[in-house]
Parts: C-alpha cells; structure tokens; sequence
C-alpha cells in the first residue's frame, strides 16, 4: 500500500509503569483549576448545591469523555500516531477528523501561553514567602492600625496592590518594560518544561509526575490538617458548603459547573488522547481512567474545597472568600497567610505546590504538539523543541504584553473554554456514531482491569452529546451575545464614554435625595435613551461637559480594549486555520503513510501488532 521507508514502522515511546501513567494524567489534570478556579467557582455559585450540577457533569460528561479519549488515544497509539490529527485520522479517514484534530492541537498550545504565566506568578509568590517578602510588606501596615476589620481591610489592599504589580494589571506593556521579574520567572517556568519535555514521556514526565505528585499531595495534606484544626475553621466550612439550593434555579450556575469538570479533568483538549496514545494496545484505560479523575477530584474537593474558601472565610470575612479565580489565588491567599501561625512558612508551601501542580499540567500541555511536529513531519526532539519554545514564547509575550486587568489571558480562556466542549462534543459524537459506542466501549474494556457496563454504550451515544449540545446552546445564549458586543470598539467606546457622564450625573444629584429610579431618568433625559448611542456634548449642560476629557479618555481605553479582544479571536482563528492547514498536508503525506504501514503490519482493531 505504501513505498515509504520501513523507520516509520520504529516502535514508539511507552510508558514505564501503570502508577507512572495514573500520575502523568493525574498530573496533567490536578492543576491551578484544582486549587485556584474550583474553589471560587463553589463558593460563587450556590456552595453545596454546586456540587449537585458538579457531581452530574462529572459523571454524565467528565468520566464518559474520559473514558473516549483514553480508547481513542490507545487505538490511535496502535497505529503509531500520538497527536490529536493522526489519532483521529486513524480511527477516522475524513477530512471532519483533520479539522477536529487541529483544533484539539491548539487548544493546550494556546492555553500554554497564559498557564505558563500563571505558574511564574506561583514560583514568584513561593519565593517571595519563604524569603520574608510578604512579611515584610505587611509589617509596615499592621503597626499602624489596632483594629482587626482595619488590620483586614489594610493588608488586603497591600496585597491588591502587590498583585497588580505583580500581574502588570494597570497598564499594557507595563511587565516587559519594568517586569524584568517576571520575565526571568516565565523563562525559568519554560526551561524546567521543555528540560522535562526533551527527556521524553518515559524519562521525562512519568518520572517528574512521580515524585511531584506525592510531594504535592502531601504539601496539601498538611495544610489541610493545620486549617482544620483552626479555632472555628466550622463556620468557614460552613460558609463554603451550606448549600443555597435556590442558585440551582441560575443555568449559569450549571454552566460553571461543566465548565469545571472540563478545565479540571482537562478532557476535550487532547491531553488524554496524547498520553493514552502511549499505553500498549492491552493496557487497562478504564480503572486507569477513573483513578487519574478521582485523584484529581479528590485534590479538588477535599483538599483546595476545604482549605481556601473557609480559611479565607475565617481570618479575612466574607467579602474576601468570594473573589474569583486572581483575587482568591493571588490577593486573599497570601492576605491569610498574614494571619495564620507560621504564614510564611505555609505560604510558601502553598504557592510551591501550586508552581508543582502547575507544571505537571503545563507539560501535558506541550507533549501533543511536540508529538505532532516528530510525527508529522519527522523533525526531530530538538528541532520540535524549538519551534513550538519560539511560538508558545511569543503567545506569551503577547499575553505578558496585553496585561492591563489580565485582559488578554481572560480572552484567550474563554475561547479555549469554549473550543474544550465544541472539541469534546465531536469527540463523543465520533466514538458514539462513527465508531459506534458499542465497538468502541467493546475497545474500552479489552485489556480492562474493571469493565464498564453496557449502558456506558447508552451513555455515550445519547446522554451525554446531548448534554453538551445542551450546554453549548445555553452557553451560546447566554455568554456569546454580550462578549460579541464586546469586541465592537466603536460601541464599547460609546458604553464607557456614556458610564462618566452617569457618574457625573449620579453624583452630581447624590445630595438631593432623588431615588435610583428617578436618577435613571434623570440620566436618560440627559444622555438619551439607548445604551450604544453617542452623547452629543454639545447638548449637555455645562457642568457635564467639564468631564468631557475623562469621558473621552474612558473611550478610547475601552475601544482598545475591544480591539484587544478581537486581536485575541483572530489571533487563535489565524492559528487555528495553519494548524487545519498543516494537519491535512500532514495526513496526506507522513502520518496517512504511518498509519497505512502500520495497517499493513496488521495493527487495526482486532489485533495488537
Ligand atoms: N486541568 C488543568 C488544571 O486544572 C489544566 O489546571
């Protein structure tokens, strides 16, 4: 069938051990989404009553998807392949699977050029407490003030500001002019990946997951053990887990509850195609599955669940338990830490095995597109290396670059957000109707420690595309339109313009006793009635016009701003189409040639070469 030269027949990486593999998956899921998103997402989202949407998505979506992508990335295995385009390439030889690979290529790629920022900015706090930075920082404040709301007040607003130097959050370009800092620690974050990557997923990987998962865990659990014996640690456990069943009525609710499962148990984005790819064709991937999500769950729930929104509850009150996802990590952690006995101490425990859980995902992050640049166009480790470091830096310099309120980061993920649960629902949809769920799940249990039962079968065919048909739709409606308008210059300049001169407008009447509906019309009445239509200045009286330069300033910064947003959607579109681009001339030339030789060599369903 094929005249291309016998190497591409050369036996491929597996992994050592069946703990090794658990741990690199389970590595690859525990991550800042564990420890820094799911808290605050339970906590603002109806706390114990989360937990029911949580529990449902976790196993009607999280555990089946699982479950496809372990099948599918050892089948792929089979047949040589270790990248998203040549797994689904194998299993599938039409052009829906190229596309549908390259996006579950770009996915982690582009997610790697703001996780890795992420993780620079948890070295950077794990170093700053264990030399005394913070300390230090709050010394200077607490002599001044006796009172403990005061105390709480002035070391929250330290660790603001410390946070929005640290995050450059006041002004684009602010970290690669004077964040020499932060530039040193996003290089050291991509030396120890790459080092990692370069040795390989045996003699890389498996063995720093080996021992940094543990380390992790046991960072954790001690932590954990402090805060629950914390004087009335109870009423902050209650405040994070008395359940507000009324939130279950809120689809937003709901959303963020599927949004999770799928950050946390990094299903949909390709992770645990490419690490599957690496089992032998017998290997067990249904406990191994379930033990990799449960190690992951446990992390999330038991460990992050009840360690930083009670403890955040307790030392700073309820204001501070609810921030979300920067404000909780990078602002309330460290405010407690001021607070607690032996804060450096736990802080920098904390913030070192947030950097360790952050890197066991970033390198799952790398692994498929170096996986698909070896496979697809035969260049070696190093050189694979190098591009993706030259393109994953320069993703992270743009998002380094656009750091005024993190804009740039919040824009990539939610695209990325997004393209996780499009990827996921073509993934199921293809192993429940082109594979069909019940060859596939036959598949899933050969080589099975525990077999999964028939009605997996139903599941995946039914249940759970519907379900994400479900959430995309309701995504759709209720995220899309307002972030669309969003990315409209022009109107969002109008919004911000408009929001002055009803600031103005509010104050100027704050006095006279006029009540919030009679100051909306007052507004109206002088504004005009829509919210996207320019003010003319010239109408305006002249005490309002006096704020005319700021409104001016304010719609410019916001016209930027949307202009940053669209910059993000077409920077990921443009990515995203190179990648269909290289994957299809990929499966027409090398992988398709790989996959053919290892057909010919009788690898294919029935039979393990
Ligand atoms: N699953 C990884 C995390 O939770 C991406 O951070």
């Amino acid at each position: 069938m094929s005249t291309s030269p016998q190497p591409d027949l050369a036996v491929k990486e597996k992994w050592g051990s069946k703990i090794g593999v658990v741990l690199a998956v389970a590595g690859s899921a525990v991550g800042l989404g564990n420890f820094l998103r799911f808290p605050g997402q339970a906590a603002n989202n109806g706390g114990g009553a989360f937990m029911i949407p949580y529990i449902i998505s976790f196993v009607l979506l999280g555990i089946p998807i699982a479950w496809c992508e372990w099948t599918m990335g050892r089948l792929g295995g089979r047949f040589g392949q270790n990248s998203a385009p040549g797994i689904m390439f194998a299993l599938w030889r039409r052009w829906p699977a190229k596309v549908l690979g390259a996006m579950t290529l770009l996915i982690p790629v582009v997610i790697y050029m703001y996780y890795v920022l992420l993780e620079a900015w948890c070295l950077d706090y794990c170093i700053e407490f264990a030399k005394g930075g913070f300390a230090e920082m709050y010394a200077k404040i607490t002599t001044a003030s006796s009172d403990h709301t005061a105390e709480v007040q002035a070391v929250v607003e330290a660790t603001d500001a410390h946070w929005e130097t640290t995050s450059g959050g006041s002004e684009h370009g602010i970290l690669l002019r004077e964040g020499g800092r932060t530039i040193w620690l996003v290089s050291i974050c991509f030396l120890v990946n790459f080092y990692i990557i370069y040795h390989g997923v045996t003699r890389g990987i498996e063995v720093f997951c080996k021992w940094a998962m543990p380390l992790l865990v046991l960072c954790a659990v001690i932590i954990l053990l402090r805060v629950l014996t914390l004087p009335n640690i109870s009423s902050g456990l209650g405040f994070m887990w008395n359940p507000q069943w009324e939130q279950l009525k809120n689809p937003q609710v709901w959303l963020a509850a599927a949004g999770q499962i799928f950050f946390s148990l990094s299903v949909g984005f390709g992770l645990i195609l490419c690490y599957s790819s690496y089992l032998r064709s017998n290997d067990d991937v249904v406990l191994t599955s379930l033990s990799a999500s449960s190690a992951n769950e446990f992390c999330e729930v038991i460990l992050a669940g009840l360690i930083v929104v009670p403890t955040a509850f307790l030392f700073l009150g309820a204001e501070n338990a609810t921030k979300g996802l920067f404000g909780l990590g990078f602002v309330t952690i460290p405010a407690i830490m001021h607070f607690m006995p032996l804060g450096n101490f736990f802080g920098a425990m904390w913030f070192g095995l947030l950097f360790l859980a952050a890197v066991t995902s970033s390198l799952s992050m790398l692994q498929p597109a170096i996986a698909f640049l070896e496979d697809a166009f035969a260049l070696p480790r190093r050189a694979s290396i190098a591009i993706l470091g030259i393109i994953t830096a320069g993703g992270a310099t743009l998002t380094m670059y656009f750091s005024k309120n993190t804009l740039a980061l919040d824009h990539t993920d939610f695209w990325c957000n997004l393209m996780m649960i499009i990827a996921a629902t073509f993934q199921v949809l293809i192993f429940g109707w082109v594979i069909g769920a019940a060859r596939g799940v036959k598949e899933m249990n050969r080589g099975a420690d525990l077999h999964v039962p028939r009605v997996v079968a139903f599941v995946i065919r039914f249940i759970t595309p519907t379900f994400l048909i479900v959430i995309l739709v309701m995504w759709g409606y209720h995220n899309l339109p307002d972030y669309i308008r969003g990315m409209n210059p022009a109107r969002q300049g109008i919004v911000a313009e408009r929001a002055v001169y009803a600031q103005a407008i509010e104050d100027n009447f704050t006095d006279t006793g006029l009540d919030a509906e009679v100051l909306a019309s007052k507004v109206e009445e002088l504004l005009g009635p829509e919210e996207d239509q320019p003010v003319n200045v010239a109408e305006l009286p002249a005490w309002l016009q006096q704020h005319q330069e700021t409104a001016e300033e304010d719609r410019r910064a916001a016209a930027a701003d949307a202009n940053i947003a669209r910059f993000v959607f077409m920077g990921i579109i443009g990515f995203y189409i190179m990648l269909v681009v290289l994957s299809d001339i990929a499966c027409r030339n090398r992988i398709g040639r790989m996959i053919d030789q290892w057909e010919d060599s009788g690898a294919g369903w029935e039979t393990s070469p």
